[in-house]
């Protein structure tokens, strides 16, 4: 039997999770959740009971209860509000392998009205009912996984010596050119702007604490309509002392195969309910192809002459969303294309000394057609050089002093990168929008609810 707990002075049995379960079996327990269905043949109710922990199947037996028991039940909508209590069988054939015999229950709310029924709803429709959208099943387990990348991004970093050292979200400048900001009012007519990336003071903490990251929200002004961008995201933004481009590479490519295998190890009920295929986030071990942005072009050329690509791919140009598509599917494996023209790249990028017209920057695509996960690099050391970049971008000049104090006082090589969350999410799921892999996506035609 389950013990009895006090709280706030009532008497009440004691919950027990869903996902719990095993260690009950042949006890009588209490369910508190959510009805998820209810089907019923003759003198028999099957309500599939949720409680955030998982779902499970219960079958009452007209005889076995008492008759108010039967009456509140049946006929009773999607999630309604109740507790059931019941004896833990296990069967198999059930989805979670256990089942409960229901003795008793008690509704404490009745709907039957949910607006999310079982037949297939509109995207627009769903999203309007975010809210409410949350509770099903697929939606459930998208939003396990990312709580698993995030666990895994965090135990990852914590472990390899980095310091946890979070940037603000009101900042004064730009960080990643200035088209996509968004404008805050301060105070008495100042302007602030929703950081783009806290890169920039993960470079001061760096030289504070050697190896630092940070981790929250970033905000992006971007007028597109993909499924790969949102208006807010989550980054993971991890910068090094004394580090260098290929440190960078390697740091990438050791934190996506931690995670990929975290996710397969914590979330593989999960990854069966979005029938994800895991053959290729198993696969995903170091070393990960590196390629030089001269040699992708070459590859995207190689394309078009095939018919793979439509357009003739110019050098010096950015890669479109097909052509990242193109490229990440010659391999395997996640592919980092790196010593991209400075001219698409932000203005701290350090520069290649055999050649400056390159950043020595790195993109990480994933693959399946996920496209960019990870952007970083190697910064600028040179003072001159950083004032010569804030002026040619019309950036100004007195918001970056402090950063300017930071080549002014023990500059060093550093380097570093930040990685989306929702992109890495939704490639892990194996998910077509990453609209899904926030719990309140903002879009670009979307802020509410
Ligand atoms: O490549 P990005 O713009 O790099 C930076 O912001 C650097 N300052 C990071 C650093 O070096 N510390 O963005 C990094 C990553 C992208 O690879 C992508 O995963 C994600 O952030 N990202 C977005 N995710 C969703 N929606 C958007 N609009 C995104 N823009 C970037
Ligand atoms: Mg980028």
């Amino acid at each position: 039997m389950a013990s009895e707990s006090q709280s706030g002075g009532i008497t009440r049995p004691q919950q027990t999770y869903i996902n719990q379960l095993s260690k009950h079996v042949g006890q009588e327990v209490t369910l508190r959740g959510w009805l998820y269905n209810l089907r019923s043949s003759g003198k028999i109710l099957f309500p599939q009971v949720r409680d955030g922990t998982g779902l499970v199947q219960c079958v009452l037996l007209k005889n076995a209860v008492a008759p108010e028991v039967w009456d509140a039940l049946k006929g009773l909508g999607q999630e309604s509000a109740l507790t059931i209590r019941g004896a833990v069988r296990p069967d198999e054939r059930a989805p979670g392998g256990y089942e409960i015999d229901v003795t008793s229950a008690d509704v404490l709310q009745e709907v039957h009205d949910y607006p999310i029924t079982p037949k297939e709803h509109g995207v627009e429709f769903l999203m309007d009912h975010r809210h409410l959208w949350l509770r099903s099943r697929r939606q459930h387990a998208i939003l396990k996984v990312r709580h698993t990348v995030v666990q895994a991004v965090r135990s990852f970093l914590d472990n390899d010596g980095f310091t946890l050292c979070d940037a603000p979200i009101f900042t004064p400048a730009a960080c990643e050119g200035t088209t996509t900001l968004f404008e805050v009012d301060y105070f008495e007519g100042e302007k602030a702007y929703l950081t783009q990336s806290g890169q920039l003071y993960n470079e001061a903490t760096a030289a504070a604490f050697g190896k630092v990251y940070c981790f929250g929200p970033t905000f992006r002004a971007e007028k597109s309509k993909t499924r790969r961008h949102l208006t807010e995201f989550w980054m993971v933004e991890p910068e090094m002392a004394y580090a260098t481009l290929d440190d960078v590479m390697t740091l990438s490519e050791r934190m996506l195969s931690y995670i990929a295998a975290r996710v397969l190890e914590d979330r593989a009920e999960e990854l069966k309910v979005l029938e994800r295929e895991t053959s290729r986030l198993e696969s995903l071990v170091p070393p990960f192809p590196r390629v030089h942005y001269d040699e992708a072009v070459r590859m995207l050329r190689e394309g078009h002459a095939t018919g793979a690509l439509e357009s003739a791919f110019e050098w010096g140009g950015d890669f479109g969303a097909p052509d990242e598509t193109y490229l990440s599917n010659q391999f395997e494996k996640p592919l980092m294309v790196h010593h991209y023209p400075a001219a698409v790249k932000a203005f701290y990028m350090a520069r290649d000394p055999e050649r400056n017209e390159l950043a020595l920057g790195v993109d990480v695509l994933a693959p399946e057609g996920y496209g960019e996960v990870i952007g970083g690099g190697e910064r600028a050391t040179s003072m001159d050089f950083l004032k010569e970049q804030i002026e040619l971008h019309e950036l100004p000049q007195e918001a970056f002093e402090w950063y300017l104090d930071l080549r002014r006082y023990g500059s060093v090589p550093h380097a570093g990168f930040g990685m989306g969350v929702e992109r890495c999410t939704a490639w892990m799921c194996g998910i077509e929008h990453i609209r899904e892999t926030i719990p309140f996506p903002r879009l670009l035609y979307r802020l509410r609810p």
